[in-house]
């Protein structure tokens, strides 16, 4: 008996060692895709670790993701206690909301990205407003239509809860006593000149000139509506090492809310384990990709032109571009989008450049430092998302104008509904000669770029 079970142990180890050894060029599998397509396909998988982010010391401890998991399924940072980031970030819409615009305490212009591998990006929001992870998170909590808080009221609201306390003060030190009025009034902030409220007071003063005795008149200030918010000025109230103190909590806000949106990695498809299988030379992990997806990349990467913004492992150039997508309705038709990000780029206090910033000589700062020498952007850009986990966040663009993949995919073939031109360039999208099968194809390609391996866990509500 023991003779028998050897042998066969013999004979698996030497076919084992037979299929190992004479794996060489002739019995590797072939690449299914034409050269090109295979070149192309071995840039793009696999996803590379999360890059490290200096300008965040913060970004690779566990504590501070474990925080930032409590601060992003929170309610109590927003005003009326309702809104939490993962309102709008679900895990079961594939961290977006299944929404075409987005809602916040008020509706909101845009539609939600997905967030996806976020922390690889160079440009956050759809026109590219922040420039770090970390300071994205803060202009959602101040945003008038999303969370409508105020910085001071953020500091005060985790200071006033037990569990938020306790797993802040374990990651950056004791917080100072925000319970004091006197020193952190509440909705303290300074605000700035895009906010909503000054659109507000604008439109409110333009209606007291033509005689409308229902708007609301306005304190005197020097913004551009000469209208002092009463954030504004509580914020000017306060003593300037107060504000250094409540800007700190805000900044290690943002700090544990990127190192949590770490973990939302999607990086193991049927794509990519066909490219494993390509490297490998093996036909069965090549089989993954199913042949009407593989046609579809074959389009991808050649006749339908997608490669030319969507390339490298997360399937975006991490650039901005005028696609002509149709209005909405709820949606401004004149987005400015990446033009009028670079203008509140330029203004934003929380940049990589700043003092807030743990590395802001590193080299995070170079695409801000030589952002003037390629600042051709004109007409209505926005940035190119990345393609990973696209099935599963419906509707898409900026504004949502798309239900379903299909529809994304007949607007790129026909250009039928684009928006007629408002500037030079952009000469890339023409219309496509693709016929049905193909249109199918490149749907099927796209939903191979699904993870269904990523453990819900990481991202949950804490228990
Ligand atoms: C009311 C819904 C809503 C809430 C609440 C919300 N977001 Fe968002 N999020 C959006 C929308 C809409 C955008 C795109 C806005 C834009 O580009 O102007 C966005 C963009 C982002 C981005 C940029 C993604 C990219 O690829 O550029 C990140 C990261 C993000 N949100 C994280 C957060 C965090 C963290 C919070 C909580 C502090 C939060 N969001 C709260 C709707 C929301
Ligand atoms: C000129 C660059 C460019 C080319 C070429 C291009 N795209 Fe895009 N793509 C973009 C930009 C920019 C957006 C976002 C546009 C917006 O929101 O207004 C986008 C959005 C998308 C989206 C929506 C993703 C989401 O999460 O909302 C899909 C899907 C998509 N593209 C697929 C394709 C396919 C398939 C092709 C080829 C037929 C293609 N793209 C060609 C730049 C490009």
């Amino acid at each position: 008996m023991i003779r028998v079970l050897s042998a066969a142990a013999a004979a698996t180890l030497l076919l084992a060692s037979m299929g190992c050894g004479s794996r060489g060029a002739e019995e590797r599998a072939p690449s299914p895709l034409s050269e090109g397509a295979t070149r192309w396909a071995l840039r793009m998988s696999p996803v590379p670790p999360v890059p490290a982010d200096p300008t965040n010391r913060h970004s690779e401890d566990e504590r501070a993701a474990e925080l930032g998991r409590r601060l992003f399924h929170t309610t109590a940072l927003s005003k009326g206690g309702e809104i939490a980031c993962a309102t709008c970030h679900l895990e079961e819409y594939g961290l977006a909301d299944g929404r075409t615009l987005a809602e916040g305490v008020l509706p909101l212009e845009r539609h939600t990205p997905a967030l996806w591998n976020v922390a690889h990006q160079r440009w956050f929001f759809w026109d590219g407003r922040a420039d770090s992870l970390w300071s994205q998170a803060l202009i959602p909590l101040e945003d008038p239509l999303e969370h409508a808080f105020a910085r001071v009221e953020v500091a005060r609201a985790i200071h006033a809860d037990d569990e938020l306390r306790a797993s802040f003060e374990e990651v950056f030190g004791p917080m100072a006593d925000f319970a004091d009025l006197e020193r952190f009034p509440p909705y303290a902030r300074p605000v700035p000149e895009d906010d909503r409220a000054h659109q507000l007071a604008r439109e409110h003063a333009r209606r007291r000139a033509e005689g409308d005795a229902s708007a609301r008149p306005h304190h005197e200030h020097a913004s551009s509506s000469g209208f002092y918010h009463p954030h504004q000025r509580s914020w000017d109230a306060m003593s300037e090492a107060d504000r250094e103190v409540a800007n700190g909590v805000f900044v290690g806000v943002g700090k544990a809310l990127a190192a949590f949106q770490r973990r939302a990695r999607a990086a193991s498809s049927p794509f990519d384990r066909f490219v494993e299988g390509l490297r490998a030379g093996d036909a069965s992990m090549m089989a993954e990709l199913d042949p009407l997806a593989l046609r579809g990349f074959e389009l991808f990467v050649g006749e339908a032109g997608c490669i030319a913004c969507h390339h490298g492992p997360l399937f975006t150039d991490m650039e901005f571009h005028d696609t002509r997508v149709p209005a909405v309705p709820g949606a401004p038709e004149d987005d400015p989008g990446r033009a009028r990000g670079l203008t509140s780029l330029a203004a934003s206090e929380f940049g990589v450049l700043s003092r807030w910033s743990d590395d802001p000589e590193g080299p995070a700062g170079d695409k801000v430092r030589f952002l003037p020498r390629h600042a051709h952007h004109s007409g209505q850009e926005f940035k190119t998302p990345s393609l990973r986990n696209v099935a599963l966040t419906p509707p898409y663009m900026h504004n949502g104008a798309f239900a379903t993949l299909e529809d994304v995919v007949d607007f790129y073939v026909t250009r039928e509904g684009a928006r007629p031109s408002t500037a030079p360039g952009e000469t890339i999208l023409r219309p496509l000669g693709l016929g049905a099968g193909d249109r199918a194809a490149l749907v099927a390609f796209l939903e191979s770029l699904t993870d269904e391996t990523f453990d819900p866990e990481l991202l949950a509500a804490p228990r």
